[in-house]
């Protein structure tokens, strides 16, 4: 009997796999935040999804982020990134619901947006209510239709929800949300795997 995927993933934060996901997932997100970031001086950033706020920790050591905020679903997740890092800011919250109280420079996202119901949606309502003018949406993922290796997952994990697009899908998401300058490339291939696909676009 599958799961929903907040329900999986605060079960591995109880049970210490949610660790795994900093190593797998940060060859990635820095190449991930070195591009986001490059032309930026402050700037405010939005981890949605951020699981256990390895990646909040990280921004906060930036000089340059004034302002990072952490985002999940999951309870155990927000529970132990706050335990973890009592200075942080971190919600609790459905994405698809979750409202920042301002606007911020960059959302950045890894390995989350798929889990979603309807993922298009979650792409404009960052565009329409999260992001400042000008700000940019980079997420990374490695649930798509070229990854075959990652096409077992969701019998492999029990999760519910995981939504296979192919890499011109995703792009036309951020296209038809009204971001421009879209580009998408992947990170990390091998032999027997497609790597991390990343998409980013600017607002
Ligand atoms: C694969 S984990 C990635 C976590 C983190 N980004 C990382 O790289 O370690 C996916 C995360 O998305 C969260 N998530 C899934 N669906 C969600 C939703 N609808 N709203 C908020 N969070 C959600 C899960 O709770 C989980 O922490």
């Amino acid at each position: 009997m599958k799961q929903l995927p907040i329900d999986v993933f605060s079960t591995w934060a109880t049970n210490g796999k949610d660790e795994g996901m900093e190593k797998n997932h940060s060859l990635a997100v820095s190449e991930m935040l070195a591009f986001a970031t490059q032309n930026l001086e402050d700037y405010s950033c939005i981890d949605a999804g951020c699981g256990n706020g390895w990646v909040v920790r990280q921004l906060a050591q930036q000089h340059r982020c004034q302002h990072a905020i952490g985002v999940d679903g999951s309870a155990p997740m927000i529970e132990k990134a706050k335990r973890l890092h009592p200075m942080g800011t971190y919600f609790c919250g459905n994405l698809m619901e979750w409202q920042p109280q301002e606007p911020v420079d960059l959302v950045h996202s890894m390995e989350v947006f798929y889990y979603m119901e309807n993922p298009k949606a979650l792409v404009e309502k960052v565009f329409q209510t999260w992001l400042k003018p000008n700000g940019r949406l980079i997420i990374g993922i490695d649930f798509y239709q070229e990854n075959t290796v990652s096409h077992t997952w969701p019998e492999d994990c029990g999760i519910s929800i995981m939504q296979l697009f192919s890499q011109k899908q995703w792009q036309s998401f951020f296209e038809q949300a009204g971001f421009r300058e879209v580009s998408s490339w992947r990170v990390g291939e091998t032999a027997d795997w497609a790597g991390t696909l990343v998409l980013t676009g600017i607002k």
